[in-house]
């Protein structure tokens, strides 16, 4: 089939290559030139697992062009899938005016009919609304034919992003249109071979079951959070809780890890949207502000450790390992990271980072500290660590599962760890003389609660 992919992001990036690894020719077109010419030298502008040898691969074979000309690319495309980004508007809505920018330019330029396929994560009605821009076009053009659009939106994992694509857990596909639903399940045949895993639903239902996957996803995550928190009051291990709620099928194990809060281009930006979506109905969502609130209290966890165990962090050197919002990506949009280093370097501490991917990110976020010094981006963990008062552990990257605990607690100064993911067995740490600091496990005996006077 013939396909064009217009972003080439995470998103984007990964939907291109996978197609044209299933014999599709598929175009790819970004606005950034920059983006474009690294992409035609083969060369990935993001950092994701395997995406480099699929578009080496399906270059050389002639099945993958990258253009920055949409209507060139899109000329010959029976499928135009939309990848774009849906960044938050100040408001906290979804910002959809590059998908409307997108349709428009189609609709103006399109000479024939298309499948446009919104895979970026849009509110309900993005593509009723992508449908009247072309609609528009074509009768301001007086075309005889109309394109149809569908909502597809996008699961994968950044970090995974390859795999998820290739063997997703479900396709949704949002259509009433019996044409469209026929070409994207045979579009998406070679990825479900196993078991039908398509599932075919109205556009607003496509985009509904988006949104409700992320802000589940999200709520699972703040849900064990708070419970660790209790558990520190408590002298109970939420680790010991988490595989005794996890053991029961109704709950299962994923998404109940505590830690430094979720971050990423999805999770935050999507919950802010479902709020904005219900603020327009005057709709409450207590549910999902607390999730949102919860996560923000929880980024602060690992700066309340430092303090609480080192006190005024001014002229102090902290480690950090781990930038990224999660392992496997470059990504740092709404890291917990982020919420340390502003908090740290604006305090007048010294930070030295390791992360296997995502410094150069960092670096163009704090030019200024990285330039004075304040922040050090090293190649190494454990040069990171070399006089630090403390390690913090913000991202789980295979790499720090098992580190070298000896060498830890040489070059640190003050042989504090701050485990932000529950990485490291308290007792072993201990052992070794290393104080670790867990989410939730702090089994001191507990303290005595606040007893509110009875009348
Ligand atoms: N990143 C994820 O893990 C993930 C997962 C599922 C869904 N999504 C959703 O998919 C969408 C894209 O996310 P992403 O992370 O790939 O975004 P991204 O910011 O990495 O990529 C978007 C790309 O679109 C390009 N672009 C913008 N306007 C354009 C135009 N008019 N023509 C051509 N290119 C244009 C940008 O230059 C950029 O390269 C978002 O709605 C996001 O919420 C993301």
């Amino acid at each position: 089939m013939q396909i064009t992919v217009i972003g080439c992001g995470y998103v984007g990036l990964v939907t291109a290559t996978c197609f044209a690894e299933m014999g599709n020719r598929v175009s790819c077109v970004d606005t950034s030139t920059q983006r474009i010419n690294a992409l035609q030298r083969g060369e990935a502008p993001i950092f994701e697992p395997g995406i480099e040898a699929l578009i080496t691969t399906n270059l050389r074979a002639g099945r993958l062009a990258f253009s920055t000309d949409t209507a060139g690319a899109c000329s010959r495309a029976e499928v135009i899938f939309i990848a774009v980004g849906t960044p938050s508007a100040a408001d906290g809505s979804a910002d959809i005016s590059q998908i409307v920018a997108v349709a428009s330019e189609l609709g103006r330029t399109l000479d024939q009919p298309a499948i446009v396929v919104c895979k970026s994560t849009a509110p309900v009605g993005t593509a009723c609304r992508v449908q009247s821009v072309l609609d528009h076009q074509c009768q301001r053009r007086q075309v005889a034919w109309q394109h149809r659009v569908v909502s597809n939106p996008e699961f994968l994992k950044e970090g995974a992003a390859i795999d998820d694509f290739m063997r997703p857990d479900r396709v949704v596909l949002g259509t009433d249109d019996a044409d469209a639903e026929r070409v994207m399940r045979a579009l998406y045949e070679p990825f479900v071979r196993n078991h039908d895993r398509i599932l075919c639903m109205s556009r607003r239902a496509a985009e509904m079951t988006k949104y409700a996957a992320n802000t589940f996803l999200a709520t699972r995550i703040s849900f064990i959070n708070e419970i660790a928190s209790l558990c520190e009051q408590l002298g109970v291990d939420v680790e010991e809780v988490r595989k005794g709620i996890g053991s029961d099928q109704r709950i299962g194990h994923h998404f109940i890890y505590a830690g430094c809060g979720y971050g990423g281009s999805c999770f935050p930006k999507d919950i802010r949207a479902m709020l904005q979506m219900a603020a327009q109905y005057d709709m409450p969502m207590p549910i999902l502000h607390s999730v949102e609130a919860r996560n923000q209290q929880q980024k602060t966890w690992p700066l309340r450790m430092l303090k609480r165990e080192l006190g005024n962090l001014h002229g102090r050197t902290l480690a950090i390992w781990g930038l990224a919002f999660k392992p496997g990506t470059d990504d740092i949009r709404d890291a917990p990271s982020l919420v340390l280093l502003d908090a740290l370097l604006a305090g007048g501490s010294s930070v030295q980072a390791f992360d296997p991917a995502a410094s150069d990110n960092i670096a163009q976020r704090y030019p200024e500290a990285v330039k004075e010094g304040q922040l050090k981006l090293l190649q190494d963990p454990y040069a990171a660590l070399n006089n630090a008062d403390a390690l913090v552990l913000l991202t789980e990257w295979k790499q720090f599962r098992q580190p070298d605990f000896h060498l830890v607690a040489q070059r640190l100064r003050t042989p504090l760890v701050i485990d932000g993911r529950n990485q490291y067995d308290p007792q072993t740490m201990a052992s070794l003389g290393l104080r670790h600091v867990g989410v939730g496990r702090q089994v001191a005996p507990p303290a005595a609660p606040v007893l509110r006077e009875v009348v």
